[in-house]
Formats: C-alpha cells, structure tokens, sequence
C-alpha cells in the first residue's frame, strides 16, 4: 500500500516535505512542503522568480537542495530523491521538459526520442558495447524504442517531420517534441516548465488536450509550471502557488482563484504578469 494523502485519501507519488534551496544569500525555495497525488495533474503557479524552476531542479536532481526531502512512491515502493544525481532521478521515472527548450538540435526529431530511450536499451544490452550488438536483445530493444518514437510522433502530431533537424522545427514543434521526448522514457511523473509559453492561442488549446490525453491514458503524474492561467485553472487537479520561494497557497483551482494571498502576489506583480 502506497502513502496515501490524509486529506483526500488519494495515492500520493510525490512528497515533498521542507524543501529550501539557497544560493548564497537568496532563499530561492523556503521550506515549501506539498504533495502531489498520481495521476493528477499538478499546477505550480507563482509571479516570476517565485521559486519554481528551482523546485524543478531540485526534483530532477540539476540542483542539490540545501535542506528537505522529496520521496517518490511508484508501484508500492518508496524512494528518496533527496541526493540522487540526475540519471538516477530520471531512472526512477520522472522526466522533464526546460523553460528554455533543451533538444539535440541537429539531429533529427526521431533521433531525439531514440537518445532518451538510450537508457533502456543500454540496460537490454548489460551495458556493454558487445551486449548492444548481441542480435536478439538488442534488436528487440531497437524495435521497442522504434515503436514508441513512432507513437509518440504520431500522437504530438510530428509524424511528417520525423526527419527534419529537430533545431529547424517552429518552436510550437519543438515545445511538443519535449514532451514526447519525456514519455518516450516511461516516465511515472512528468515535469513541464511553461510547456505553453511561445504557443499561439490554437496550439495551447492543443497542448492542454495532450496533457489530459496523457494524463488520462497513461495514468501518471503531471507537475506543471504554467504561465498562463487560463491553461492551469482549466486543467489542473490541485494548484500549488509559490511567492518569494514560499508556498502562500495549495488546494484546487477554485480555492485557488478565491484566495486573498493569491490575488494579492499577482496584483503586486509589474504589469499583472503572472507565471
Ligand atoms: N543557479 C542560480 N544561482 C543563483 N540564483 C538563482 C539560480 N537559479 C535561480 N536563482 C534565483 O532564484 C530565484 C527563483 O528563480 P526561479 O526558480 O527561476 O523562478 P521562477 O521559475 O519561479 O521564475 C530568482 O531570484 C533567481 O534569480
Ligand atoms: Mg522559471
């Protein structure tokens, strides 16, 4: 039996429990607890500089967080995140997309899904060069990650530019190859940083019907960065809302647009940015 969250009593796959980043005399993340339940979609909101990006490295393990503890629970089975490097954390399931796009940009679309199943293959193989070129796993192997590129190609809608130079695509393209990118390695939670910033109004309303096919069909986890607030108050679960690094406010999108604090952060911003 899994950890299970008092409140609502639904699976928990994340908690995340005082965590605190500092880089030097900034306290980027200040003690924010939250959980995240699976297969929900979890929103992260706060005005700029708020801290959300940093949650996100901390997570993903790009950054090692001062204080605190982050625990994933998948399949029963409970692991720490705290001081794990990167591939680690990735191997556990959690993938992540950037707020500045992050692909191989001169390989093509296709090559980008086959890279990030790298990790999978090279453990099909024992990790050794001659375990890759045994004939029957490897080619097994080969196939699979095939396969799955080509779905998710299919399902973003990139099928036609599988062979274009993954840089060369319009940046609506690019955002949506990170995220097949993400599910291509099996993920158990997926981590999206502005997946809809740059999109214009029809591909953002296409990217939220991806987030809740995905969501819905492949039964994980989504932590959410979003800018925009339409795209969060439309689909997500549960919302989190960080202000100077501090969790001011964490409940469902309805709690959240009638929250005083909230209304607050947002009309302090300049020129009612939000993010
Ligand atoms: N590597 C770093 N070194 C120093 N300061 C950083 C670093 N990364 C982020 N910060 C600072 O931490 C604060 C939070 O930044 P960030 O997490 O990017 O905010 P958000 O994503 O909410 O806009 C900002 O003041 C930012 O300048
Ligand atoms: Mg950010």
């Amino acid at each position: 039996m899994g950890n299970m969250n008092n409140q609502n009593s639904k699976p928990v796959l994340l908690d995340v429990a005082h965590l605190t980043m500092r880089f030097g005399g900034l306290t980027a993340v200040d003690d924010i607890s939250f959980q995240a339940v699976d297969k929900q979609i979890t929103a992260i909101i706060g005005p700029n500089g708020a801290g959300k990006t940093t949650l996100f490295n901390c997570l993903t393990g790009f950054y090692q967080p001062t204080s605190g503890t982050m625990t994933l629970f998948r399949d029963d089975k409970k692991k720490s995140l705290t001081s794990l490097p990167v591939h680690k954390i990735a191997e556990l399931g959690i993938a992540r997309t950037f707020q500045n796009i992050r692909l191989f940009s001169n390989m093509t679309v296709l090559e980008n899904l086959l890279v990030a199943q790298h990790l999978p293959l090279m453990k099909a193989s024992g990790f050794s060069f001659a375990g890759l070129l045994k004939f029957p796993i490897y080619q097994q192997a080969e196939k699979k990650a095939l396969d799955k590129a080509r779905m998710w190609l299919e399902r973003m809608g990139l099928t036609a530019m599988a062979d274009r130079a993954a840089g060369g695509l319009p940046y609506g393209m690019q955002r949506r190859l990170e995220i097949a990118r993400g599910m291509c390695t099996g993920p158990c939670l997926l981590c999206l940083d502005e997946p809809a910033a740059g999109l214009n109004p029809r591909e953002s309303i296409e990217l939220r019907a991806a987030l809740i096919n995905i969501r819905n069909e492949y039964n994980i986890g989504i932590l959410l960065i979003e800018h925009n607030m339409s795209v969060v108050m439309e689909i997500s679960d549960h919302i989190i809302v960080l202000d100077y690094g501090k969790c001011i406010a964490d409940g469902n999108p309805e709690s959240i647009r009638n929250n005083p604090d909230v209304i607050r952060a947002y009309l302090g911003e300049p020129e009612g940015e939000v993010a």
